[in-house]
């Protein structure tokens, strides 16, 4: 794979071939802010917090960094006018739904993002995917998945499987942004498989 040079933030980055502008900038100690990518996973591109300011040929554009690859000789802007603009905007819109999230308030300060903006409509999944993609991408369990589609989309644990497998595994808890994953959990697991608890 060979190396490739852009520019982020100011600073000449060198980077792999293949890897993703966040991918680019992580390596590079740069931070980025995500919601809904893991390292272990395929890129997602769902949350679009991670937008960033892409120069090429003197033309600018918004992309997705969890999702663009760096190509040599871009210019990345992490933080500008219209990336915190926008970063703020998704914030409001997610804290309408989550809006006790410790990740997202935190994040909501930094971009002096508005928690009240939008009607609260308190459903508490961010639909990140974390969950149901690691449980299926790592672990190869599919003890989680979503149901529903559009607003009505909500997470689910399947309960035959979630039985025998999440007990001793659990590793997706920590993932979830807003902690509604651990509610669903224990709710499942007090109706489904009692004596696991
Ligand atoms: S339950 Fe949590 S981790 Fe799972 S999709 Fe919703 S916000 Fe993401
Ligand atoms: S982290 Fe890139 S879209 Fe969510």
């Amino acid at each position: 794979m060979s190396e490739i040079t852009l520019q982020i933030d100011g600073h000449e980055v060198q980077a792999q071939e293949g890897m993703t502008v966040l991918e680019a900038a992580q390596h590079a100690g740069i931070y980025i802010p995500t919601l809904c990518h893991h390292e272990k996973l395929e890129p997602f591109g769902g949350c679009r917090i991670c937008i960033v300011e892409v120069e090429v040929n003197g033309w600018t554009k918004l992309v997705v960094s969890c999702v663009y690859l760096a190509e040599e000789g871009i210019i990345v802007r992490t933080r500008s006018e219209k990336v915190d603009r926008l970063r703020k905007t998704i914030l409001e819109l997610l804290m309408a739904h989550a809006p006790d999230s410790p990740q997202l308030q935190a994040l909501a300060e930094e971009y002096g993002a508005n928690p009240d903006r939008y009607e609260k409509d308190a459903s508490f999944c961010i639909h990140c995917g974390l969950c149901v993609r690691y449980c299926a991408e790592v672990k190869n369990k599919f003890a989680v998945g979503f149901v529903d589609r559009g607003i009505r989309k909500e997470i689910s644990f399947v309960p035959k499987i979630a039985a025998k497998e999440c007990p001793d595994c659990k590793e997706c808890f920590p993932l979830c942004p807003t902690s509604y994953l651990q509610a669903v959990y224990v709710l499942t697991q007090s109706l489904v498989f009692p004596e696991a608890s």
